[in-house]
């Protein structure tokens, strides 16, 4: 098949490679030329794990194409994929811009062309956007002209989404027709994953109750744990117990305590919910208490870093999680602005950090980025860890230098080195 991806970030470039990988022809295309140039020259705008491999194999073989001329792009396909941003406003209500504009190249280019086409949103949009908005951009076509329309949630995860694109626990699709043999044959690339038809509203929605769901864990996970080691408890243990229940405590993804959630979906999502249940004066006191709770966390975390009134802190990790080099709302960010407030020194170490995007949304962050781990914690006498991986640089931590692990259920083989885990 001919496939758009329109939007190249974390979705649209996964998307990209993974569907390349099944044997399609992907275009890809986006309003930043600097994401189409280097998609073109082999170079992801974004890190994450295996898609490297996967672009430069789909640029050998030909199935790979960028360009930012939508135009070309749909002429060039059959199936448009959008994954373009879809941001809170001020108020929490979801920005749908980006959606709006690219649906209008698409009908520019059908008024055009006359061409048929199918134009599958993957965006996180509110339940009743497809049957409010997007089918009133279509309908200054005439009825013969009119796309396929369907939404297909997308649920990866930043950090493992290439294996979570090919072994996804159910693949949902939003459609008001039963003519989806296209999307069953794009769609179908492995029998033991489950594709589920579903109205559109029904589609949208479930995005928003998965993250809603993840959020809750988190925050669940580090309420609790952080309970119990206030009375002693070997919270590893705890958890690891807690977790061997797989009937009554389901998978045990987001149920480990440790750092607060971030990123560009969970907060965003969240206030979206909180923002269309106020147009309905609905009320959600669970769902309401996350980001509190949330931020409850962070704000222990800032106050523990204090209490050391360090001197120099080196910061190891600054992205939202392991596994990406996305900053985007991450807690991380926060703790690091609000330190630098009152640390006479302070330093960051994160292997995973795309300096050039942390130029352009946090210039004055640049300056405190250390390119080794040894550069960062030289004179440290506080280490506050904040992600993954931190046995690897062990040997960089000065003798004097206090440890205090925010990644909570982390061991580390060091003896000598005074560790503290938070409570
Ligand atoms: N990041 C995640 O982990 C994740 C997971 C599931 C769902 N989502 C959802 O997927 C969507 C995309 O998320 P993301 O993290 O990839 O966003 P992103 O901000 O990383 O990427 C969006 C891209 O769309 C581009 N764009 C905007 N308007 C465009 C247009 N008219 N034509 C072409 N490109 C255009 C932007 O330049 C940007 O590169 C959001 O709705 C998000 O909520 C994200």
């Amino acid at each position: 098949m001919n496939i758009a991806v329109f939007g190249l970030g974390y979705v649209g470039v996964v998307n990209l490679v993974c569907f390349s990988k099944l044997g399609h022809n992907v275009w890809g295309c986006d309003i930043k030329s600097q994401k189409v140039d280097a998609i073109a020259k082999g170079k992801s705008p974004i890190y994450e794990p295996g898609v490297d491999e996967l672009l430069e194999e789909g640029l050998k073989s030909g199935r790979i194409n960028a360009n930012s001329d939508a135009q070309l792009v749909l002429d060039k396909t059959n199936v448009a994929l959008i994954c373009v941003g879809t941001p809170s406003t001020a108020d929490g209500e979801v920005n749908l811009d980006f959606t709006l504009n690219t649906t209008l190249d698409i009908v520019d280019y059908i008024k055009r062309t006359g061409r048929k086409y199918t134009v599958v949103y993957r965006s996180t949009i509110p339940p009743g956007t497809i049957e409010r908005l997007i089918k009133e951009c279509f309908s200054e076509l005439d009825a013969s002209l009119m796309p396929k329309i369907a939404f297909l949630p997308e649920f990866l995860r930043e950090g493992s989404a290439i294996n979570d694109f090919f072994n996804c626990s159910r693949v949902v699709v939003g459609s008001n027709t039963d003519d989806n043999e296209e999307l069953r044959q794009l769609l179908s690339f492995d029998e033991k994953i489950p594709l589920v038809f579903t109205d559109f509203r029904t589609a949208e929605f479930v995005k928003y109750v998965d993250n809603a769901f993840h959020a809750i864990k988190i925050a669940f996970a580090n309420e609790v744990y952080g309970l119990g080691s206030h009375y002693g408890v070997d919270v590893k243990k705890a958890n690891e117990i807690f977790l061997m229940d797989t009937h009554l405590n389901i998978a045990p993804t987001y149920l480990r305590p440790g750092l607060p959630f971030g990123g560009s979906c969970l907060p965003k999502d969240l206030r979206a919910i909180h923002h269309l249940a106020a147009e309905k004066n609905y009320v959600m006191p669970v769902v309401s208490s996350i980001i509190p709770s949330n931020n409850q966390l962070l704000n222990k975390m800032k106050s523990l870093v204090n209490e050391h009134s360090p001197r120099k802190v080196a910061m190891f990790g600054l992205t939202f999680k392991s596994g990406t080099d996305d900053v985007r709302e991450s807690p991380m960010l926060r703790l690091f602005y609000e330190l630098r407030e009152n640390t006479e020194e302070i330093s960051i170490f994160d292997k995973d950090i795309n300096i050039s995007t942390l130029r352009i949304e946090h210039a004055s962050v640049v300056r405190y980025v250390a390119s080794t781990a040894e550069e960062a914690f030289e004179n440290a006498d506080l280490i506050v860890v904040c992600k993954k991986g931190f046995d690897d640089y062990l040997k960089a931590i000065p003798t004097s230098a206090t440890v205090l692990n925010f990644y909570q259920l982390m061991d580390f083989n060091i003896s000598n080195k005074q560790i503290k885990l938070y409570s």
